[in-house]
């Protein structure tokens, strides 16, 4: 059982670690998903000969950073690390929340360059996702003593201070924003696009935000809980990926008129200047085209041809009209495992039938 699932961990991070290999380099100081960097340093290989901060150096060199995020990825031995944790949370984040979907959220470096050169729900929820995922993982380093320039979570204002006090270790987002914020930088570049671009990195730093939420543990005389300690803890990244699929599904569109994507959507849109709207204050993501549909090879996913699904579920959906074929597999599993006294597990082999469907091309 646990084999196979770290199997299939394996094979996704393997996967990714190809996809990610390499990308155009983007238009602006963005980073993760939307940025230009390799997943192929992952798993974190830094040779243990130089230890930081030389090898530190070395993975921000790696990161192909712009000039602002090197200097701030050395500056802090901890940084290279954690923003290598970023990516991957974000990556293995987004392709679990559309695994169901047409777009699967492949990361195969031309599909997902030519998706963040448009303006797409799905250009806005990587955008979201991957400031979310570096909010996340900069925290949580804080907290966890990663990091040099940041520590615990400091105590809010004590006035609503009670029967319980601040302590533990909290996550410490205001360090986090912070950071991010420098991190990304702000571009003087104001057209729609961007500015989109920048409302939806927004939105996954406010989704962080949004679900922070005070964690206590009770001391006292068999737990009778007469003094309690309380810290601030951000969500299971999980749950703020849940967040951003609804809201995904809830985007918006902004600006520019587009031709209705059949199946490819035409040009990119002129790259309008954008008129006052007043998006920024919304936590919905925008978004300014409508999407193709996903079914077929294109420039932006490889279609849903031969893509497994789940009858009852999602092989209407996905296999868009053309049906899905039925395969029956035999699977040989370990199973009724023991352990035996001592130390080792033994097995039966049981066989199992198992349906497998996928789309018709
Ligand atoms: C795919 O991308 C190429 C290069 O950007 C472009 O010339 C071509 O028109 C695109 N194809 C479609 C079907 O949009
Ligand atoms: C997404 O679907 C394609 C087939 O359309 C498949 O090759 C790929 O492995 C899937 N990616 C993920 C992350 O599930």
């Amino acid at each position: 059982m646990l084999d196979g699932r770290l199997a299939v961990l394996a094979w996704r991070t393997f996967s990714l670690v190809v996809a990610l290999c390499s990308l155009p380099p983007p238009s602006s100081a963005y980073f993760g998903l939307t940025g230009n960097q390799p997943l192929s340093i992952l798993p974190l290989n830094v040779p243990a000969e130089d230890g930081p901060p030389k090898a530190q150096f070395k993975l921000c060199d790696r990161l192909k950073l712009e000039k602002k995020q090197r200097r701030m990825c050395r500056r802090d031995p901890g940084v290279a690390e954690t923003l290598v944790e970023a990516i991957s949370l974000s990556a293995l984040e987004c392709q679990y929340q559309f695994r169901f979907e047409r777009w699967n959220c492949s990361l195969e470096r031309y599909h997902r360059a030519s998706i963040l050169k448009r303006g797409f729900k799905e250009t806005a929820v990587l955008y979201a996702l991957s400031s979310a995922g570096l909010t996340h993982a900069i925290a949580k380093a804080c907290s966890a003593g990663r990091m040099e320039r940041c520590t615990c979570d400091e105590a809010p204002n004590l006035e609503n201070r009670k029967a319980w006090q601040w302590g533990g270790c909290g996550d410490n987002l205001k360090y986090s924003n912070k950071f991010v914020k420098d991190f990304l930088g702000k571009r003087a570049n104001k057209d729609l696009r961007a500015r989109v671009d920048m409302h939806n990195t927004h939105v996954g730093m406010k989704v962080i935000k949004a679900g922070v939420d005070t964690t206590c543990k009770c001391h006292g005389v068999s737990g009778s809980c007469t003094v309690q300690t309380c810290w601030r803890q951000l969500a299971p990244f999980h749950k703020i990926g849940m967040v951003l699929k609804h809201r995904y599904e809830g985007a918006i569109k902004v600006g520019s008129n587009t031709n209705q994507a059949k199946g490819e959507p035409g040009p990119a849109p002129p790259r309008a200047r954008a008129h006052a709207e007043p998006f920024s204050r919304t936590s919905d993501l925008l978004h300014i085209e409508d999407s193709p549909n996903f079914c077929q090879v294109s420039n932006y996913s490889a279609g849903t041809v031969a893509r497994k699904c789940h009858k009852g579920k999602n092989c209407e959906a996905i296999c868009c009209g053309r049906g899905h074929n039925t395969q029956s597999r035999v699977l040989t599993r370990p199973c009724q495992c023991q352990v035996r006294w001592c130390c080792y597990v033994e097995c039966k082999q049981c066989t199992q039938k198992e349906e497998v469907y996928t789309c018709k091309g």
